[in-house]
C-alpha cells in the first residue's frame, strides 16, 4: 500500500495550530480595538489608561508571548502555504467560489496575501507607535494620544491604515470559519452561530479602528 506523503501527516498538526495562534490573535485585537476606543474620552483619560496598561508587570511577557504566537502563526501559515503549492504545482486554470458547502471565497483564497500585508502592517505600527517618540504629558506619563493624532494629521498614513483595517476585516472574515474547520468544529447547531459571530467581530474590530483612524485625522483636520 503506498504510504501517505509525510506533508499530509503534519498538515493536522499545523492546522491545529494555525487555527489556535490566529484564535488567540483574534483575542488580541478584541482586547486592542477595546482599549483603542478610549481615544474618544481625551487625552487625560487614553493616556492613564494606556499608562496603566504598560506599567503592569505582566505586560513583558503578555509580549513575548505575543510575538511567539505571531511566529508561529506567520511561520505555519507560510510553510502550509508552500507545501500546498508542491502538492500542487500546477494551478486551478480559474478561481472561483467553490459554493455552499464549501467556505472558499475571495477571502480564502488571498488569506496568504492579506496575511503578508498585516506582517508589514504590524511591523510599520509598532514602530510608530510601541517605538515612536515618547513624548510626555505635564503629568510625566507617555503622551500616546499626541503620538496618534500626530500619526493620523498625515493622509497618506491614514490612507495605508484604512486600506491594512480593510485588509484585518478580510482576515479575520475569513479566518474565524477556517479555524473552525481547522479545528474540526462541524456542529449544524454551532457552527453557524459561530461564523456569524466570527463575522460580526470582524466588521466590528475593522469598522472600530477605521472609525478611529477617520476620526483622528478630523481632529488634526479641525486644528
Ligand atoms: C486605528 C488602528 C490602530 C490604532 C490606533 C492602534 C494603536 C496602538 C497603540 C497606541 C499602540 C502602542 C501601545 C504600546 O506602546 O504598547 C499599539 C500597539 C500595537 N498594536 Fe495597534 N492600533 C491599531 C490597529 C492595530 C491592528 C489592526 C493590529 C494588528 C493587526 C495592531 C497590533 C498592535 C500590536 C501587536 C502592538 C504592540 C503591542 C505591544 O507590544 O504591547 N494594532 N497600537
Amino acid at each position: 500500500m503506498p504510504s501517505r506523503p509525510r506533508s499530509l501527516d503534519s498538515s493536522i498538526g499545523t492546522k491545529l495550530l494555525v487555527g489556535f495562534t490566529g484564535f488567540l490573535l483574534f483575542l488580541y485585537l478584541i482586547l486592542h480595538i477595546g482599549g483603542n476606543v478610549m481615544v474618544f474620552l481625551g487625552p487625560d483619560t487614553f493616556n492613564g489608561y494606556s499608562d496603566l496598561l504598560l506599567s503592569n508587570p505582566l505586560i513583558i511577557p503578555i509580549e513575548i508571548g505575543l510575538v511567539m504566537i505571531f511566529l508561529v502563526h506567520i511561520y505555519k501559515t507560510v510553510a502550509m502555504t508552500l507545501d500546498n503549492r508542491r502538492a500542487r504545482p500546477v494551478k486551478y486554470a480559474r478561481k472561483k467560489s467553490a459554493g455552499a458547502p464549501s467556505r472558499k471565497s475571495v477571502a480564502s483564497s488571498t488569506m496568504i496575501v492579506s496575511g503578508l500585508w498585516l506582517l508589514l502592517f504590524i511591523v510599520i505600527h509598532v514602530r510608530t507607535f510601541k517605538f515612536g517618540p515618547e513624548y510626555e504629558t505635564a503629568s510625566g506619563v507617555r503622551d500616546l494620544y499626541r503620538l496618534e493624532m500626530e500619526n493620523f494629521s498625515d493622509p497618506i498614513t491614514v490612507v495605508f491604515y484604512l486600506i491594512s483595517m480593510l485588509v484585518v476585516g478580510s482576515h479575520l472574515w475569513h479566518g474565524a470559519s477556517s479555524a473552525l474547520q481547522s479545528l474540526g468544529i462541524d456542529s449544524q447547531t454551532w457552527t453557524p452561530r459561530i461564523l456569524l459571530s466570527g463575522k460580526v467581530a470582524a466588521v466590528l474590530i475593522a469598522g472600530g479602528f477605521i472609525v478611529i483612524t477617520v476620526w483622528a485625522f478630523s481632529q488634526g483636520a479641525r486644528t
